[in-house]
């Protein structure tokens, strides 16, 4: 076993604070990845046990108005810098010039989630040694149901450089992240009072209708198992084998 799959095993049963510290214990140059929804619980978490934190938020150019307040009002009130990524002009222009605004419907998400997402969240994970996402068990049964509280980054790590990837609340439910939230107080994405639990780029993310599982309010035109970006790519790796 190695050392982050024993990490791993320690920290299993632990409290998402608790693995939140063991992070941040570990590594210095770490940063959270924040959406812009319901992860704030992470920042919540992460700002009561270091006055050294590091959060990046990937900026489509797609978030919904609501998206971008709800960013403003957490950096204001946790009083943090937010690190907000961009995508490549060049690529950008090129894709939209070509294939228009909304390419995803016709040909699948993958390709705008590359250069809206996916190129540069690398960009920032090769600066880092570690980085720490909302995923969780619960937010769908058909890609994430395995997400460990630490494990190598398959995706993002190179021959040069290992990641390590953190997931805190990986063992929360949807309630208990919500139960957290109401109980600090802390700020939510006013699209939370709309319908919409999880919450990514406006075109790509709809309200979603009682009884309905979050993940359908997510690229709702595609099958179950093709519903990630590319972000965790591991992921649908780990379900597909
Ligand atoms: S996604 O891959 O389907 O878009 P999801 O919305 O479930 O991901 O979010 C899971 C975690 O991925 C978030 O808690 C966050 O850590 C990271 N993440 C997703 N979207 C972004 C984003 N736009 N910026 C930064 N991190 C993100
Ligand atoms: Fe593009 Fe939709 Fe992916 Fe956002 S979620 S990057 S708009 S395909």
């Amino acid at each position: 076993m190695n050392e982050i799959q024993q990490l791993n095993e320690e920290l299993a049963t632990q409290s998402p604070r608790a693995i939140m510290k063991a992070a941040l214990t570990r590594y210095d140059n770490i940063a959270i990845s924040f959406s812009g929804a319901e992860d704030v619980a992470l920042i919540e978490l992460a700002h009561k046990l270091t006055d050294n934190l590091q959060v990046f938020t990937l900026d489509t150019g797609r978030l919904h108005p609501e998206t971008y307040e709800f960013i403003e009002r957490v950096r204001t009130h946790y009083k943090i810098d937010i690190q907000i990524m961009t995508p490549d002009a060049a690529e950008l222009e090129e894709m939209v010039s070509k294939k228009g605004l909304f390419s995803f419907y016709e040909d699948g998400h993958k390709e705008c989630c590359g250069i809206r997402k996916i190129n540069p969240m690398r960009r920032k994970l090769v600066t880092l040694d570690a980085w720490v996402t909302g995923q969780r068990k619960d937010q769908s049964p058909g890609t994430r149901q395995d997400v460990p509280v630490v494990q190598f980054d398959d995706a993002f790590s190179t021959d040069e450089r290992t990641l390590i990837k953190f997931n805190p609340m990986a063992n929360w439910t949807s309630k208990d992240v919500w139960d957290y939230i109401r109980m600090t107080e802390a700020p939510y994405n006013k699209l939370h009072e709309k319908g919409f639990v999880s919450i990514g780029c406006q075109p790509c993310t709809r309200p979603i209708l009682p009884g309905q599982h979050e993940r359908e309010g997510r690229w709702w035109w595609e099958e179950e198992t093709k519903k990630e970006c590319g972000l965790h790519a591991g992921n649908v790796i780990a379900t597909a084998t």
